[in-house]
């Protein structure tokens, strides 16, 4: 790795898979938490995800910052420390770089493997900038490494990662970005609107099948890493918009009655039993606004996609935090 980047192990020893699953399994409605997606396959998957035609949140969001970066820039200033919770590939950032000119940039992911190699690609095409790449579940905190200059700070969160939390952990979360915001700090957010159902239920049940892989990846992550006896054919996909919720809820469903053994441990599964592995929440721009000025963030400008399919918003913090 060249001088330009440098690599922060701040994975915290709780983020294991092992307890997860126990943990999970053994609760009467059996989950997994969807930051286990994440090893270096899934990762690729959930690439693979974003150049699927169903999956029309990445193109929406960008064109959104493609059209409105210029005044974004105008509001931020250049010169930020600019950090992202869960960057994956790194592909966003580029959007932004010429334009905002960050004195710094601290990409966060749970995949330590994969963030290092997107981090020397960067490197590569922006030899001007200094990565600080950290691996981080950013679920737990969100270390910024010692090194990175004292400078305003922007927050850059696409995707709609936010609406894989609950709503509950959402404000906790953005309370968590203010609090690593500081003084002067702002947050580039990027959240998933409420549209019509067979256009969200489409999104998440690709032709492809590249979503069900991405969800029975986790199967095979208990298969291999936990070496568990988990047969990942005798599970099926299913993801379906749960409109009471405002949410999409992603789940594997039990083909059979079977069990699934690690380390001595046996969990039986009933036919039709799921275990739900994520849930991906959408929020009206009114009632995210108002979830975001609940954890102190002041709203400055946000941005719709046409047809209002995602939003793009920009918020400061708010006068009484610091
Ligand atoms: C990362 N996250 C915002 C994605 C979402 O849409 O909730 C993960 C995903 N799950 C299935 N497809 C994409």
């Amino acid at each position: 790795m060249s001088q330009q980047v440098t690599f922060h192990d701040h994975k915290p020893k709780e983020s294991n898979l092992y307890s997860a699953i126990l943990y999970g399994f053994s609760q009467s409605a059996k989950t997994i938490p969807p930051k286990f997606f994440y090893n270096e396959r899934g990762s690729r998957l959930f690439d693979e995800i974003c150049d699927q035609p169903e999956y029309y949140l990445p193109d929406a969001e960008k064109t959104v910052l493609n059209r409105c970066v210029n005044e974004i820039a105008e509001i931020t200033g250049e010169n930020r420390v600019i950090f992202e919770p869960g960057a994956g590939n790194l592909s966003k950032i580029r959007l932004l770089l010429d334009v905002l000119k960050p004195i710094a940039y601290v990409p966060m992911d749970i995949s330590s493997d994969f963030l290092k190699s997107a981090a020397a690609g960067l490197a590569g095409d922006y030899p001007w900038l200094p990565i600080h790449a950290a691996c981080v579940d950013f679920t737990h905190s969100l270390p910024l490494p010692e090194a990175v200059p004292d400078k305003p700070r922007l927050a850059f969160f696409p995707g709609s990662s936010l609406g894989n939390f609950h709503r509950a952990e959402a404000k906790e979360f953005l309370l968590m970005i203010r609090q690593a915001l500081g003084r002067e700090g702002m947050l580039l957010i990027g959240v998933d609107t409420k549209k019509s159902v067979s256009v969200l239920n489409a999104a998440y049940n690709d032709a492809a099948g590249i979503t069900a892989k991405f969800n029975l990846n986790l199967l095979w992550r208990i298969r291999h890493e936990l070496q568990a006896e988990c047969e990942p054919d005798n599970f099926d996909h299913h993801a379906f918009y749960n409109r009471d919720e405002g949410r999409i809820e992603m789940h594997l469903v039990s083909q059979r009655e079977q069990a699934v053994r690690i380390n001595g441990h046996r969990f039986s599964f009933d036919p039709g039993e799921t275990v739900q592995t994520e849930c991906s929440y959408k929020y009206a721009p009114e009632e995210f606004l108002a979830l975001a000025t609940d954890a102190g963030l002041q709203p400055i400008k946000h941005w719709l996609a046409k047809d209002e399919l995602f939003a793009v918003y920009l918020l400061g913090v708010s006068a009484w935090e610091v």
